[in-house]
C-alpha cells in the first residue's frame, strides 16, 4: 500500500514501504499549502521539470536532509554545482532505485530553471513502485504517446488540468482515455486564478467518459492506494 498525500499544485509525497518520495517540492509562494520546507524529511525528490513551481524548495531540503534529487540531466549538473546528492535520467531511461523503477517519460513544456540557466526537457514520472504504479505526467500538453503509457498498467496517474500552462479539463479527460489507469487525480489547478478549475465537474465527466476512478483530494488530504 502506498500512501499519496497532495501537498498543493503538482507536489505530492508519496510513502511506500519504508521510503518517504516527494515529488516537485513547491512550498514557500505557494498559496494551496501552509507546509513549509523544514516539514519534509523526504528520502528522494523527484523533479519533473525546472520551472520555479515545480523544482521549488528542492535545494533547501535536499540539503537539510540528505535526500537524493532525481531528476533530468541538465537539472542533476545544475543540483550537484549546489552540492545536492542528484541521479541524473533523460527521456525514455528507466532505472532501479531502492524503492522501485522510475522511468523517465515526455512531457511537451518549458523547463528553464529558476534562475535562467536551461533546464533541459519537461518529463513525466512512470514510477513503478512494488506498492503500484503511479503516473505523474509533470506539466504537458495531451499526447497520444499516452497511449503507449497506457500499456504498463497504471494503477494511480496524476494529470494536470488547469489549463493555459498545461493541458485543461477536457484533454485531460483525453489522456485518461488514453492512460487507462485504474484511479486518476488531477493537479495543477486552483493554485491561481488563470488555472481555476471545477474538479467536481472534472470528475463527473471522468466518471461518464473513462473507466478510471477519479480521486479529488484537497491540499493536505491523503489517500491509500492498494493496488
Ligand atoms: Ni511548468
Ligand atoms: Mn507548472
Amino acid at each position: 500500500m502506498a500512501q499519496v498525500t497532495f501537498i498543493g499544485h503538482s507536489c505530492f509525497e508519496i510513502v511506500s514501504g519504508e521510503t518517504t518520495l516527494l515529488i516537485d517540492p513547491f512550498l514557500n509562494g505557494n498559496p494551496s499549502t501552509d507546509r513549509t520546507p523544514d516539514s519534509f524529511s523526504p528520502d528522494y525528490i523527484l523533479i519533473t521539470h525546472g520551472h520555479g513551481d515545480h523544482i521549488g524548495d528542492t535545494v533547501e531540503i535536499a540539503k537539510r536532509c540528505g535526500a537524493t534529487v532525481i531528476a533530468n540531466y541538465e537539472i542533476f549538473e545544475w543540483l550537484s554545482k549546489q552540492e545536492i546528492q542528484a541521479h541524473g535520467m533523460q527521456m525514455g531511461g528507466e532505472f532501479e532505485f531502492p524503492f522501485g523503477r522510475m522511468k523517465m517519460t515526455i512531457a511537451f513544456h518549458g523547463s528553464m530553471l529558476p534562475d535562467g540557466s536551461y533546464g533541459g526537457n519537461p518529463a513525466g514520472l512512470m514510477l513503478k513502485l512494488p506498492t503500484g504504479t503511479i503516473y505523474h505526467a509533470g506539466d504537458t500538453a495531451l499526447f497520444s504517446d499516452m497511449q503507449l503509457y497506457g500499456d504498463e498498467g497504471i494503477d494511480l496517474a496524476i494529470v494536470p488540468i488547469g489549463d493555459n500552462y498545461t493541458m485543461g479539463p477536457r484533454d485531460a479527460v483525453r489522456a485518461t482515455q488514453f492512460l487507462k489507469p485504474r484511479q486518476v487525480m488531477p493537479c495543477h489547478y486552483n493554485t491561481w486564478p488563470p488555472i481555476a478549475q471545477d474538479a467536481a465537474a472534472w470528475a463527473h465527466e471522468i466518471r461518464a467518459n473513462t473507466t478510471a476512478e477519479p480521486v479529488i483530494l484537497e491540499p493536505g488530504q491523503s489517500f491509500e492506494l492498494v493496488k
